[in-house]
């Protein structure tokens, strides 16, 4: 999508709708908003009546689409809900609403009117930047396996007017970078949305070499034979049942400044996910070709990493494996040596993404001595039954990394919540035959004793783990939930969050 700042008034832009957004009315104020005028001006008068007989209002998901009588196109008002509960998020939304109610309506071209868009702490380059994230993420859809395909919006301006036009220069700036950030999320779900017959494996450790030539990262890629002599029995274990052998991928981003922090991220990167011996119920298991997307997450940050030249090393690890129950599958029961030496009890196939988490973070910590490490994974049903299908879990032994995410979470309006992991969780993961077990067998703190087992594996170097097993995708049931920016399938969860933090570690 082609996206530009313009001097002009919105109602002088030459495009094919105009978009301006529109406060509730306060308490029982039914006076229309001070901004309405501009916009009746610019739509030949559409706007103040339709306000005095109700059929706008300003509420939040309220797209209203009028004809302009002079035949300059449409121009579209969308609800901004109240004016005290206003972030950049509702102009996320907002945006992604105006692309979706135009798709396949005759529609290329679209005008924001950014001042509407503007109020309270959303100065102009938060609301900018929130529209460019709403159109690209809402205009994307998965469409490589369909026959028909609508085409929407393909070029968006952003009209600064006269209350924005001379920061011009600046908001242009912020506007191209934000652009990248987004496409880079579309590059990401293109990959997460791939089926598991795909998207095997040996596939994803490709694609992280064709990102490598492509970005200038440096990609090893670590097979079946190299994991058995490495001693990484996790990845070994969990991929033992499947014909599309397991692979270790390792991405370096070498940094912007010298002797800068060196960032591990790492991604669980389970192609499908059938539960192995311990078999999940046939219902929903198609979701399952979703369980690679923390691993494709850590895909998207190094690209994003290399883009946006952000001052630390930065070190992706991608544990990709398919669990399924062939002959070689692993069993309950089984005691699994890790690359760190430590055995895990096998009491469940099904919670595999901490098994093969056991190498990938040891791997990490072993050969690159990080001053931080943050994974990625689909972990738990547990997540998605704790916080929902939009926010992930975040667990962390270390406050000011805690804090940075939490921020950059704030930031990007991808949203974390906090929880707690203690030595009650670190006990229950306790074996009695090997070090850890993983999985307890009764429900118990599902989220937070997968995470006591990681930590197991990463030692005292400060670690933060986001479970997004809920956020990381939407379904046709679940989709109607989430913001219009979410559409069917994988949200790239996670990208956004973490490229914004490691923005901040340079600033910081
Ligand atoms: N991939 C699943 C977790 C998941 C569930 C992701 C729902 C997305 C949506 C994971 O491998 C799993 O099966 N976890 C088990 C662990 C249990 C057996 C200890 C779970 O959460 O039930
Ligand atoms: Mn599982
Ligand atoms: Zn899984």
């Amino acid at each position: 999508m082609k996206i530009a700042v313009e001097r002009r008034e919105a109602a002088a832009a030459s495009a094919d709708v105009v978009a301006s957004g529109l406060f509730e009315a306060g308490g029982k104020d039914e006076r229309p908003p001070a901004s309405l005028a501009k916009d009746d001006k610019g739509s030949g008068g559409m706007i103040a009546p339709a306000w005095k007989r109700k059929e706008v209002r300003g509420e939040r998901r309220e797209v209203t689409v009028f004809h302009r009588p002079d035949g300059r196109g449409r121009w579209v008002t969308v609800g901004l809900g109240p004016r005290d509960r206003f972030s950049a998020e509702t102009v996320r939304r907002a945006a992604a609403e105006v692309v979706r109610a135009v798709k396949g309506k005759g529609a290329r071209t679209l005008a924001f009117r950014l001042s509407s868009f503007v109020s309270g702490s959303v100065v102009s380059a938060a609301a900018a930047r929130a529209l460019v994230d709403g159109a690209v993420l809402g205009a994307y859809e998965f469409v490589r396996y369909r026959g028909t395909v609508e085409r929407g919006i393909e070029e968006v301006t952003i009209q600064l007017g006269e209350e924005h036009g001379a920061e011009e220069r600046t908001l242009a700036a912020e506007v191209a970078e934000q652009v990248r950030i987004a496409e880079n999320v579309l590059w990401t779900r293109d990959i997460a949305n791939l089926p598991a017959d795909t998207a095997t494996p040996e596939r994803l450790a490709e694609v992280a070499r064709e990102l490598g030539k492509e970005a200038g990262l440096k990609v090893t890629v670590f097979d079946e034979k190299e994991l058995a002599r490495m001693g990484c029995g996790g990845i070994l274990a969990v991929g033992g049942g499947s014909d599309h052998p397991p692979r270790l991928v390792v991405l370096e981003y070498p940094g912007g400044t010298r002797r800068g922090r060196t960032v591990a991220v790492v991604g669980k990167g389970i192609t499908f996910d059938s539960g192995g011996i311990s078999i999940k119920p046939a219902l929903k298991m198609s979701e399952m070709k979703f369980d690679k997307s923390g691993a494709v997450a850590v895909l998207g940050i190094l690209r994003a990493a290399a883009l946006l030249k952000v001052a630390p090393r930065v070190i992706g690890v991608l544990c990709c494996a398919e669990n399924l129950p062939g002959g070689g599958a692993y069993r309950p029961g089984d005691l699994v040596k890790t690359y760190s030496g430590k055995t895990i009890e096998v009491l469940n196939t099904d919670a595999e993404g901490r098994v093969v988490l056991a190498d990938g973070l040891a791997y990490a910590v072993a050969q690159y001595h990080p001053d931080e490490v943050i994974d990625l994974a689909t972990l738990t049903g547990a997540q998605v039954t704790a916080l929902g299908d939009d926010t992930g879990g975040l667990v962390s032994t270390d406050e000011r990394l805690a804090a940075g995410l939490l921020l950059a979470s704030a930031a990007t309006g991808e949203p974390l919540w906090r929880m707690p992991l203690t030595d009650y969780h670190r006990e229950l993961v306790k074996s009695e035959v090997g070090d850890v077990r993983n999985s307890l067998e009764i429900p118990l703190a599902g989220m937070l004793t997968a995470a006591a087992f990681l930590e197991t594996f990463v030692g005292s170097t400060p670690w933060a783990h986001l479970d997004i097993a809920g956020p990381a995708y939407t379904t046709i049931t679940t989709r109607k939930y989430q913001p219009a920016y979410q559409n069917w399938g994988a949200t790239g969860f996670g990208v956004r969050l973490v490229s914004r933090y490691l923005q901040d570690v340079g600033r910081a």
